[in-house]
């Protein structure tokens, strides 16, 4: 036997008795399963010798995402740099900003219009025109690898493009097309889900199903009507939807993001999230992974509730996601600015920093998302914030109606039923730069900075990866042409998706301006995160408390060397109360202090470690 199929066989063997368990569990279909590793097979031999060295190395250093000299950042193609060529162009830009770990929103063909921002795919493997070719991809993957760079892309496997091949047929009324998606010729049984199955868009796509006149029959659309969910139930959909991540993996992809992934299993009756045979689906492809490309790594998009998202993970002997997003945080840090008020958040990581180590999250302050406020309402009731009046006070907060608040933003799916709207924008208008730059207030501009600092060092703080969002490295406000284009004007996610202005960029040079103050700012705290042990993601995280509500305290220990971030969400100059022996240096300003009482001005943050 060739050592490549020595190789392959070894992985196999390790994982066959459960892959082929969990498979026969879900489809019993012998054949369809000789087919799957057969093809597993072939897309390992189509895989380029350096992709294979790739998984050699990675295999033997499985930790590798975890490291604290990660430092992801999501960016759009077209609004970056036009194409992937550009992309390719603006690498060493990329670097400057300490990224290593780049994930490429939904670059696959998909219908102008009805894209949902790329996340109706028509076709798995061929990049949108305008954008390039998948040679393009493979060439820029290649560049990444040899500058050290890593690769993230959206793999969305709940749904397709009504554009796609298979939609098309089943449009047509070919019967082994309409069985890869939900099809009825009557509103029972659509009505029946619609009993337990919750909107995820109620004002911009109501519903969960659309109706196809042409065809007189309705189709499963839990997203919007133009998104075909696909049936899982049907094993060719599960086979071809592996051989697509496959695919994608060998054209040097190598995180990938698994979108909307709680939806994917359906059953009458349920709320179609979460349910078991989502798992068995993504262990499967996480085992299908590790024997054919076990350099590339799954990142769950799970934007539940906590104790929906850990679940993802795994076991840490059955792992399912390598990682996941750190969504309820993200959500309760926004929270917790606004009320000024740690508590939530103390307890949400406290939470976090209780399970075990292996598990990662993916840390962020915005995304290409909406943010919806996904709080912890059972515990905050006891705090006097009920629901949906606390929702409220979010939304103004951050649109800016609220009194005194120095937010922008918009609301996004304002559903008039629920009142439960959701809230967009980007970081820096979220903190004051927009509105301070449009009265052209130099003292606001000044403070919408720090805060914007302070909130970005506290999420490098925290155990896991950080993710930046382009933009983000130099405070870019919020863009409001999206209105003016009728492709775009219904959904306000495009306020915070405008395109990369270079000509602000250029000023970052320049450290009397907000982009050069929040470039330099997050530079400094990203060398530091890399270069110290206390950064590791072996070290131990705790909140530590300093009797303030308005103050957020963690501690972070490794081998006898001892961190505390302090960061002060309150709009007040306020102390935090402890008293730790012996001398610390502030890691920021290089200045010697005392972690005894430590005087915090209004949104500021120290990161001090011991000498
Ligand atoms: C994910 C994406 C979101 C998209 C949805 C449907 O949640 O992040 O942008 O609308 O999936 O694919």
């Amino acid at each position: 036997m060739k050592k490549s199929a020595a190789v392959f066989q070894k992985r196999l063997a390790k994982h066959h008795d459960e892959l082929r368990w969990l498979y026969m569990e879900l489809y019993g279909n012998e054949s369809m399963f000789a087919e799957l590793t057969s093809q597993m097979y072939e897309y390992y031999q189509a895989r380029k010798i350096s992709l294979k060295n790739r998984d050699e190395k990675k295999e033997a250093h499985p930790d590798w995402f975890k490291k604290n000299d990660m430092l992801g950042m999501m960016l759009y193609i077209d609004n970056f740099a036009g194409n992937i060529k550009g992309v390719q162009e603006k690498l060493d830009y990329l670097k400057s900003c300490n990224v290593n770990c780049i994930h490429l929103m939904p670059f696959l063909d998909s219908p102008e219009g009805r894209s949902d921002g790329g996340y109706a795919v028509a076709d798995f493997r061929k990049v949108r025109p305008d954008l390039g070719t998948m040679e393009d991809l493979a060439v820029l993957t290649e560049d990444c690898h040899r500058k050290n760079m890593n690769v993230c892309m959206d793999f969305v496997m709940n749904h397709t493009s009504e554009d796609h091949e298979w939609a098309k047929r089943a449009r047509q009324g070919d019967g082994e097309y309409m069985s890869r998606y939900f099809f009825y010729d009557d509103y029972d049984i659509p009505r029946k889900y619609e009993e337990t199955v919750p909107q995820v868009f109620p004002t911009t796509a109501p519903g969960n199903f659309t109706y196809l006149p042409e065809m007189n029959h309705y189709v499963l659309t839990t997203f919007y009507p133009y998104q075909w969910d696909l049936n899982y139930k049907n094993p060719r959909v599960f086979n071809e939807m592996m051989y697509n991540f496959l695919y994608l993996a060998n054209q040097g992809i190598d995180i990938i993001r698994i979108d909307a992934v709680p939806y994917i299993w359906k059953e009458l009756g349920t709320s179609c999230r979460n349910l078991p045979k989502v798992h068995t689906i993504v262990r499967m492809m996480r085992i299908i992974g590790e024997i054919v490309c076990p350099s590339v790594i799954l990142l769950g998009e799970v934007v539940m509730e906590p104790e929906k998202v850990v679940p993802y993970f795994g076991t840490v002997e059955k792992p399912e996601c390598h990682m996941l997003y750190n969504v309820t945080t993200m959500a309760t840090t926004w929270h917790s600015l606004a009320t000024e008020d740690i508590r939530l958040l103390k307890q949400q990581m406290d939470a976090v920093n209780q399970l075990p180590k292996e598990y990662t999250f993916l840390n962020y302050l915005r995304c290409h998302d909406d943010i919806g406020w996904g709080l912890d309402f059972d515990t905050l009731k006891w705090w006097g914030m009920e629901e949906i009046p606390h929702k409220r006070f979010l939304n103004d907060f951050y649109t800016g109606k609220y009194e005194g608040s120095v937010s922008r933003g918009e609301l996004y799916n304002d559903d008039p039923v629920t009142q439960d709207a959701r809230f967009c924008g980007t970081t820096a208008s979220m903190c004051g730069v927009e509105s301070a730059g449009f009265e052209q207030d130099e003292e606001k501009l000044e403070a919408a900075v720090c805060l914007d600092l302070m909130l970005h060092a506290y999420m490098l703080t925290q155990s896991g990866i950080p993710m930046l969002y382009s933009g983000d490295e130099i405070g870019q406000i919020n863009d409001y042409t999206y209105k003016e284009n009728p492709l775009k004007r219904e959904d306000s996610r495009y306020i915070h998706r405008g395109v990369f202005h270079w000509e602000l960029e250029k000023k970052r040079a320049n450290l009397s301006t907000v982009e050069g103050k929040i470039f330099h700012g997050l530079d400094r705290m990203e060398k530091i995160r890399r270069q110290e042990k206390v950064f590791d993601a072996s070290a131990s995280v705790y909140t530590y408390d300093v009797h303030d509500d308005g103050i957020l305290c963690i501690m972070r220990e490794k081998d006898k060397e001892k961190f505390f971030g302090i960061f002060n969400f309150s709009s007040s100059d306020k102390t935090a109360w402890m008293q730790e022996e012996g001398e610390y240096e502030n890691l920021v300003t290089k200045k010697t202090l005392e972690m005894k009482d430590v005087q915090i001005p209004a949104h500021t943050f120290i990161w001090a470690k011991r000498k």
